[in-house]
């Protein structure tokens, strides 16, 4: 479906033809996604700064705490900086107040931060409504322990879309270690989810494991491959380790850091998925390359890379220190606003549209395809970046807070006069702040790398 908007986007006469189209699709709630998807391939196609159109794809994280301690999580970053976690969870109240972009969004992903969606008590009434009244996909990244049976019946029964159970250990007591929690509950949940799926006769939820490997859970991947094959799980994403503030940090778990093992692991992984006719995503393995060192430049930039997320997603987060609160994102690199949500009203497109037209959003439309591009995004797609992530997590981590706050600078310095919206705090800086979590970690002023003086790999 993606790949087809890009191309509505892309065309000027298409994204036109399709912003005609909208106009005759009957005002019917659960037409709407459509009608708004051809909006959003015109307002992207002209760089109109002020969207017509509603996100298409919405998270939304429906609680703000977890009941795990993964090693591998930035959990344990999360619960350093903020040890007085507020659960911040979603009633139905909150998804009235979301209804207006709920109503026209394609897809709905229960994900964000490190929090367990699934311990939401109302999670499954909110199933109920979303899919009863608009027919929204939905998605779930989960640990799978507070997947109950009276849960499973809901998700089976509205057709709920798919599952991505965080997975990263098959035995028991490698699964105590690492992700902190009982296997056999967690494969008894699976288990009923399943059985209920046959007899229902449908394939949804589709249910993934995710596993991303690294030296501490390669030896796992036997058991995990077992277990999703004796379960019934459709398939097994193998995924990227993202090394970063976790409980293994100041160990060398990391493939990235040795091609060849890890190669020589994905070698075994995909011979015995094959063999015992698992299927896997990617389907061929995605191997590990060899690196040689380049600096960080923070003027480069792909000018190629056109971006339209500012005019298609809209992230919703925990935030773990204030009530009643989502962090507002259009990106995995943009944390913009925190907005209370039982403050603002959103209930009304008038009222949605002071976030999602905020001046902030604007500028972020104006700047993010321009030759003025702003600091976040041209951060975003410099060549180097990913690389700089994966080797040294404390410079990027740094380079990522700096941004953010020189885009932020910049915002009002061009625009000094924006009304300010009660209920709808402008960040001046990432709520992770990496010197903050340096100088908690080590008692002392963390020192400062400067951009130059990053090495990354390529
Ligand atoms: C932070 S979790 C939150 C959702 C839920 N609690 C879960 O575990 O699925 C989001 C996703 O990130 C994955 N994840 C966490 N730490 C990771 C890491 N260091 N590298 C790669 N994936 C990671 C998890 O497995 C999960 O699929
Ligand atoms: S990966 Fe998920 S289950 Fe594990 S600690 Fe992080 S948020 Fe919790």
């Amino acid at each position: 479906m993606f790949a087809k908007f890009k191309r509505l986007c892309e065309s000027r006469l298409l994204s036109l033809l399709g912003y005609a189209m909208a106009s005759f699709i009957p005002a019917v709630r659960r037409l709407e996604k459509y009608r708004n998807i051809l909006i959003a391939a015109y307002c992207v196609n002209r760089g109109m700064i002020w969207a017509r159109n509603n996100p298409i794809r919405v998270r939304l994280a429906p609680i703000a705490t977890c009941n795990f301690r993964c090693l591998f999580c930035e959990i344990h970053r999360d619960n350093l900086l903020f040890p007085d976690r507020k659960p911040n969870a979603v009633t139905m109240k909150t998804i009235d107040n979301y209804a207006t972009f709920l109503a026209s969004a394609y897809t709905l992903s229960f994900f964000g931060g490190t929090a367990e969606p699934l311990l939401s008590r109302q999670f499954g009434a909110i199933v109920e409504r979303l899919k009863s009244r608009y027919g929204i996909r939905m998605s779930v990244n989960t640990n799978a322990s507070p997947l109950t049976p009276a849960l499973s019946d809901i998700l089976v029964n509205h057709g709920f879309d798919s599952m991505l159970i965080s997975y990263h250990a098959g035995t028991l007591e490698g699964y105590r270690t690492l992700m902190t929690g009982k296997l056999e509950a967690v494969n008894r949940n699976i288990s009923y989810l399943t059985q209920k799926k046959m007899e229902m006769g449908t394939a949804k939820p589709e249910l993934v494991f995710n596993y991303a490997p690294q030296k501490r859970n390669a030896d796992e991947y036997k058991a995990i491959f077992d277990n999703a094959k004796g379960l019934g799980v459709d398939r097994v994403f193998v995924s990227r380790y993202h090394g970063g503030r976790n409980a293994l940090q100041d160990e060398d778990v990391d493939f990235e850091d040795d091609p060849e093992a890890g190669n020589a692991f994905l070698e075994r992984a995909y011979a015995y998925a094959e063999e015992i006719g698992l299927p896997l995503t990617p389907v061929e393995p995605r191997y590990f390359k060899e690196t040689s060192e380049v600096a960080w430049d923070a003027e480069d930039y792909d000018r190629s890379i056109k971006c339209y997320q500012p005019w298609t997603d809209l992230y919703l987060e925990p935030v773990l220190n204030a009530e009643n609160s989502h962090y507002v994102r259009v990106c995995n690199r943009t944390t913009l606003f925190q907005m209370d949500f039982e403050k603002l009203d959103l209930s009304t497109q008038a009222g949605f549209d002071r976030v999602w037209n905020h001046p902030m959003m604007q500028y972020l439309r104006e700047t993010v395809n321009s030759d003025a591009i702003n600091p976040l995004c041209k951060y975003c797609k410099n060549p180097a970046r990913r690389e700089v992530r994966n080797r040294d997590h404390a410079s990027y981590a740094i380079l990522r807070d700096d941004v953010m706050a020189a885009f932020v600078e910049e915002f009002r310095a061009a625009c000094p006069d924006f009304a300010e919206v009660d209920g709808l705090i402008v960040l001046d800086g990432h709520p992770y702040d990496e010197r903050e979590y340096l100088r908690r970690t080590s008692g002392e002023a963390a020192p400062t790398p400067k951009p130059e003086a990053i090495k990354a790999t390529s």
